[in-house]
């Protein structure tokens, strides 16, 4: 660990070293199926996907200026784009209803809200977060073409790119296109805090063909370097193909399966309506029938009600969602945790609908869970490598 070669210590290239830009050039290219090679001076490396939005904002926006996103999104995308600028997102929501494909992006209810406002951008998510849901080639250039039309740069973020599991969906990155609509105005980010659960070592990529965009983002880099050995270090896993393709990925990919599934059967036996999607660490689920009224005030005190009995799950009102009820559960992590999670998430509707029942249920949950903490303290509490993901998601 202490060998490390000089040129590691001095200052980088703030958009990363070149043998890095390298490495994930050359990953990218394989994994969104490019149709000629990505290039590494349009790639620039930073601290996050969440630094590269802050950054990219700032040169793409005036002050006070806005940028689209269609809601339900991952809400701290909020912060990170005011954060240099004051950059404002203006969501766009679509319909969260079960069995209702959620991606009907509405084109008209976008050109309403581009009347007034200098909006300079559209983010668009893929794989989805929170929904999980992922977009077809042809739906990504439709939204690429509406960015074009209007004259708006397309920023797609792509951070869950390689967290597709459901057998059924396949993911087509931008980057795989044979004519990306407006190249000028498209970037790519990806980054290892999702796919490499590797959310402690903030690298974040984005890919631009847009020669001022890297320009601009080179001198911002300053504030949002990566350590030079930690770049040598992730050059070397992207490298390692063999044991990416044959060993890492394809085991990464069963057991968000396995974990989704378990989730999901247990979701189906509670009668909680889910969106069945293939791709992410989460469950956009609806729990519109534990709300007294269908308010964003009671989805609050359920939450409240989960807190307290300490299950942390993500209300609709943290990613924009228009219809308050639904929750964002993470399934990534180890089965008895979502067993207990489950469990408690069905004691929480026992308390709130039949207060007797409660009682009863209380006592069998605290014998439940030393049970549970028992089994803890005796069994090796560490996640297999892997799928160690962070909470904050
Ligand atoms: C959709 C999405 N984009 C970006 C990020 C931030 O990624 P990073 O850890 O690279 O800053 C997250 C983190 O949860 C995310 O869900």
């Amino acid at each position: 660990m202490l060998l490390m070669e000089p040129s590691l210590l001095q200052y980088p290239d703030w958009k990363g070293h070149c043998f890095l830009r390298e490495e994930v050039a050359k990953f990218l290219s394989e994994h969104c199926r490019s149709p000629v090679p990505l290039k590494a001076e349009n790639m620039v490396v930073m601290n996050g996907c969440g630094s590269i939005f802050c950054a990219v904002a700032a040169v793409l926006c005036d002050p006070d200026d806005a940028i689209l996103i269609p809601s339900p999104f991952y809400g701290v995308i909020t912060e990170d784009v005011d954060l240099y600028s004051g950059v404002k997102l203006y969501c766009v929501p679509l319909d969260s209803e079960v069995l209702i494909k959620a991606h009907t992006y509405k084109m008209n209810e976008l050109c309403c809200v581009l009347q007034g406002v200098n909006v300079r951008a559209v983010i668009l998510v893929n794989p989805h977060n929170p929904l999980g849901e992922i977009y077809t080639a042809e739906e990504m250039t439709s939204f690429l073409n509406f960015a074009k039309r209007h004259e708006l740069h397309a920023i797609v973020d792509e951070v869950y790119m390689l967290s597709v599991f459901g057998e059924d969906f396949s993911f087509h990155s931008v980057l795989s296109l044979e004519r990306i609509p407006d190249a000028q105005r498209t970037h790519v980010l990806w980054g290892l805090s999702k796919d490499f659960a590797m959310a402690g070592v903030r690298v974040g990529t984005v890919y631009s063909e847009n020669r001022d965009l890297v320009q601009a983002l080179d001198k911002l880099g300053n504030f949002h370097g990566v350590a030079g050995p930690l770049q040598r270090q992730v050059a070397q896993l992207l490298k390692d193909k063999e044991w990416l393709n044959e060993v890492f990925l394809p085991e990464n990919r069963r057991r968000l399966k396995k974990a989704h599934q378990y989730v999901a059967a247990q979701l189906t036996k509670l009668g909680i309506p889910y969106l069945h999607r293939g791709a992410g660490f989460f469950i956009w689920a609806d729990f519109s029938k534990y709300l007294k009224e269908q308010t964003f005030v009671e989805e609050l005190c359920l939450w409240r009600c989960f807190v307290k009995h300490r299950v942390l799950l993500s209300c609709s009102q943290a990613f924009s969602c228009s219809s308050p009820g639904w929750f964002r559960i993470v399934f990534t992590d180890q089965q008895r945790h979502l067993q207990l999670g489950l469990f408690t998430i069905c004691l929480v509707y026992v308390h709130m609908h039949l207060h007797w029942w409660y009682i009863f249920c209380t006592y069998a949950f605290m014998l439940l869970s030393s049970f549970f903490r028992a089994g803890q303290n005796q069994g090796d509490v560490r996640g297999a490598p892997g799928l160690q993901h962070a909470a904050y998601h």
